[in-house]
């Protein structure tokens, strides 16, 4: 690859034949997660296009969570959690999104983002883009602004970049 972090994705993602379904690819980071350079790269590139231009950072869970916290330490921000259904104790907003079979739904407190706030949203992998679409919506729900979108990985195959409208993505590799 032309770029440093590609490299270590390249050298480091695993890729896992027939999980969690026959026929499916699946793309592992938790190798890329657990090298010190590897985080350190993948957390400095997600952010890059955006330094400068958010006040927090909102995680999905699950894995989107160890990028936001590690980005938001790195950029001195705060950070957001953005959980499935059920898992926040306080008021929410919800918003479903559908999976290849059925649907699920992510919920944010309703009180803890400020209105015009800009916020950077980080997952681990954009795929059809209906959970980072969901997020983005949750975002713009307690009034604040979806700076951008950051993913480690994208499938350009599922078409997720266009399900976003407009909302400026920056992945670090797509992969087939
Ligand atoms: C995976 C991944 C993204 C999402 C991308 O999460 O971590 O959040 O799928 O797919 P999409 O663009 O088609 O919505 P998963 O649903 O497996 O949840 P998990 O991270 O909690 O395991």
């Amino acid at each position: 690859a032309e770029h440093p972090v590609e490299d270590i994705l390249d050298r480091l993602c695993a890729t896992v034949a027939d999980y969690p379904a026959p026929g499916v690819s699946f793309k592992d980071l938790t190798p890329v997660f657990a090298d010190a350079e590897g985080l350190r790269a993948v957390v400095d590139a997600i952010v890059e296009p955006f330094v400068g231009h958010f006040d927090l950072i909102a995680g999905i869970e699950a894995r989107g969570f160890l990028l936001a916290a590690a980005a938001a330490y790195a950029t001195g921000t705060g950070v957001l959690t953005i959980r499935k259904a059920g898992k926040l104790p306080r008021e929410t907003y919800a918003e479903e999104y559908a999976l290849e079979y059925g649907a699920a739904t992510l919920e944010i407190h309703t009180t803890d983002l400020a209105p015009g706030a800009r916020v950077l949203i980080l997952d681990d992998v954009l795929a059809t883009g209906g959970t980072v679409g969901a997020a983005a919506r949750l975002v713009e729900r307690c009034g604040a602004h979806v700076v951008g979108i950051g993913v480690v990985l994208e499938l350009p195959a599922l078409g997720g970049r266009a399900a976003l409208a407009g909302r400026p993505v920056h992945s670090l590799q797509r992969v087939d």
